[in-house]
């Protein structure tokens, strides 16, 4: 099974993974954790660009890095694991693009569409979106360590990515289940953990 965790800065995702793979430990249910941009040895390379403020990138040159970054993550690591049938659980994926070059970027969706379906990346089984407010996400993230080349943008463009992650979750609600992060750590992790277990158990 498939499960890629989505949302914007300050959202919370590091700490529900900490849970979830503490989940799967105890259940012992085989799965690896994977993340993007940067899992494969290759990806790293590319991650270093990607987040590098001091280069300057087109936005369409910014997402052929991230989907060259993909490629290797799904041939590499992603469909191998799945075809042992491991649970691969992925911090950002198909959906950020969507969200932050096509919205954030605002580069069009049909053009997007164009470079990414020949790609023929597997769609996940489930994401789980954490949804919370720009200034309540961006306060969060605050204080940590420097801000990287897409942590730097204005309000404006968060607020367009979390309108898209909104978007597509209603557009895929089959498989894109939403979760308000402004609950405690606790009820986030076990609003998650019953998702991932009604899917499991569907499967
Ligand atoms: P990262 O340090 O991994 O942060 P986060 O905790 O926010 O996941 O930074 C990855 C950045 O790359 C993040 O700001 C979102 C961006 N990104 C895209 O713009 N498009 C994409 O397709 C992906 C996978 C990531």
């Amino acid at each position: 099974m498939f499960i890629t965790l989505e949302g914007s800065e300050g959202a919370g995702k590091s700490t529900l993974i900490e849970h979830l793979k503490k989940y799967f430990l105890n259940k012992k249910i085989e799965f690896i954790f994977t993340k993007e941009p940067g899992a494969t040895a290759e990806g790293a390379e590319l991650r270093k660009i990607l987040l590098d403020k001091t280069i300057e990138l087109d936005s369409l040159s910014e997402t052929f890095l991230l989907l060259a970054d993909r490629l290797e993550h799904v041939r590499k690591i992603i469909n191998p694991a799945l075809e042992e049938n491991k649970i691969v659980l992925s911090d950002r994926y198909l959906d950020s693009t969507y969200a932050y070059q096509g919205a954030g970027r605002e580069i069009n969706k049909d053009e997007l569409d164009r470079f990414i379906k020949p790609l023929n990346f597997p769609e996940p089984d489930l994401t789980i979106y954490l949804d919370l407010p720009v200034d309540e996400g961006l306060k969060r993230a605050q204080g940590r360590d420097k801000l990287d080349r897409f942590e730097e943008e204005e309000i404006d463009f968060f607020e367009r990515i979390r309108n898209a992650y909104l978007k597509l979750a209603k557009e895929n609600s089959h498989r894109i289940f939403t979760i308000d992060s402004t609950n405690s750590e606790t009820k986030v992790f076990e609003l998650a953990r019953d998702c991932i277990e009604k899917k499991l158990n569907e499967s």
